[in-house]
């Protein structure tokens, strides 16, 4: 079998993932902490090609700069040593008592400023570090009560904390895109930008909107009920899909950032799919890091922290090529022109066609019998589905 990963298939993992301790809103770390040096080697050994990370996750929050160094030395010499690359930063504005009302959109204006200043040194950082993307999850960017926020006004200092990150890059020469991570709720009880759809709004009204794009995750858009597979195709549409969060989730409830896969398997299946082959000439839709933001189960030890985070490139290979299966079968073509799905790349005007000439083709109106649509003409998407299903389970070819 193939599923084995190599650092072309560009897979990586956020410091915070394999190094979730295990606490939880009902209890403690039921796993020591990980160190980076040990996490950049250990993801190194299992085919991994690169670390993301927050700030906080490297140097704890309120670190001297002298203990902000040596962390990041260390992390730079396992780079150096193992070859591993920082595709991806991100600042936590998120776990601080300072940020229990948000950073860009805290109702208190000082921590506003507070919480620019914080980005703006970690975008430093990733550009010292050679990140391209910087992604910006506002998990307590929102509220519980609708009287506590001004929702509107929420917006107007998001847009203007953009817009100034993308003025310091821009003026700084920094090769860094931002990646917006949408997220309903959790852990406030609303978030802005709640799925990809808002947040892919909010970029049209930003200054430099072609500096920023979306980071969507699995496991949010589906606490919202979403088909995950179906948004990427639409930030895709836009041109915005700058990175990805892949894991699994089991329907609406908590986020459970489950392995890639756990979760719902045949909407997995179809985003593989769309990765690897929705490209215009049928290549990779995207050729960005696939990057895993999950938990290791709290209920697993250290063992199973490295199992896991192998588990999540080893389905994902595993759904590439039962993707590649699908796409060969000749049967599966055949039920996709039956289904006409080819169809739908044919524009439903001819070239130069106006209003009036439709207007004077009988056949698309006086002539064309509806008919046959009742009970006759078959779309046949079901066997479509089936010949999906039967080759992600395995059960042909
Ligand atoms: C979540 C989020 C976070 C963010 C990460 C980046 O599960 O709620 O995915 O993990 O992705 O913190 O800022
Ligand atoms: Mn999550
Ligand atoms: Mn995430």
């Amino acid at each position: 079998m193939a599923a084995t990963p190599t650092r072309e298939d560009r897979f990586s993992f956020g410091l915070w993932t394999i190094g979730y301790n295990g606490t939880d809103p009902f209890g403690g770390p039921t796993r020591p902490p990980l160190d980076v040096v040990e996490a950049v080697n250990k993801l190194s050994e299992i085919g991994a090609y690169g670390l993301t990370f927050h700030d906080d996750d490297l140097f704890a929050f309120g670190s001297t700069d002298a203990e902000r160094q040596n962390q990041i030395d260390r992390l730079k010499g396992a780079l150096d040593s193992t070859g591993l690359i920082v595709p991806m930063i991100t600042t936590n504005l998120f776990s601080a008592p300072v940020f229990k009302d948000g950073g860009f959109t805290s109702n208190d204006r000082d921590v506003r400023r507070f919480a620019l200043r914080k980005v703006l040194r970690n975008l430093d950082l990733a550009a010292e570090l050679g990140a391209k993307t910087f992604v910006m999850w506002g998990g307590r960017e929102g509220a519980e009560y609708d009287s506590a926020k001004d929702i509107q006004q929420a917006l107007h200092r998001y847009r203007e904390a953009v817009n100034l990150l993308g003025d310091y890059v821009t003026d700084k020469g920094y090769d860094i895109k931002f990646a917006i991570e949408p997220k309903p709720n959790e852990p406030r009880g609303d978030i802005l930008l709640p799925t990809l759809g808002h947040a892919l709004a909010f970029i049209d009204s930003l200054e430099r909107p072609e500096l920023v794009g979306i980071n969507p995750e699995v496991g949010h858009e589906q606490m919202a009920g979403l088909n995950y597979a179906a948004g990427i195709a639409q930030a895709l549409y836009h041109g915005k899909l700058f990175h990805i969060d892949l894991n699994g989730q089991r329907g609406i409830k908590y986020d459970q950032d489950l392995v890639f896969g756990h979760g719902d398997l045949q909407n997995a299946f179809a985003l593989v799919d769309l990765l690897e082959h929705g490209g215009p000439a049928g290549g990779p839709a995207y050729t960005g890091p696939r990057h895993f933001d999950y938990k290791p189960s709290r209920t697993d030890g250290i063992d199973g922290v490295w199992a896991s985070a192998a588990a999540n490139m080893r389905m994902y290979l595993l759904l590439k090529e039962r993707a590649e299966a699908f796409r060969a079968d000749p049967e599966v073509q055949a039920a996709l022109e039956a289904s006409k799905v080819p169809e739908l790349s044919v524009p439903t005007l001819n070239d130069g066609e106006t209003y009036d000439d439709l207007l004077a083709d009988r056949s698309a109106f006086e002539d064309f019998d509806p008919e046959p649509y009742f009970g006759g003409k078959s779309f046949a998407f079901v066997h479509l589905q089936q010949l999906a299903v039967e080759h992600l389970m395995g059960a042909r070819g």
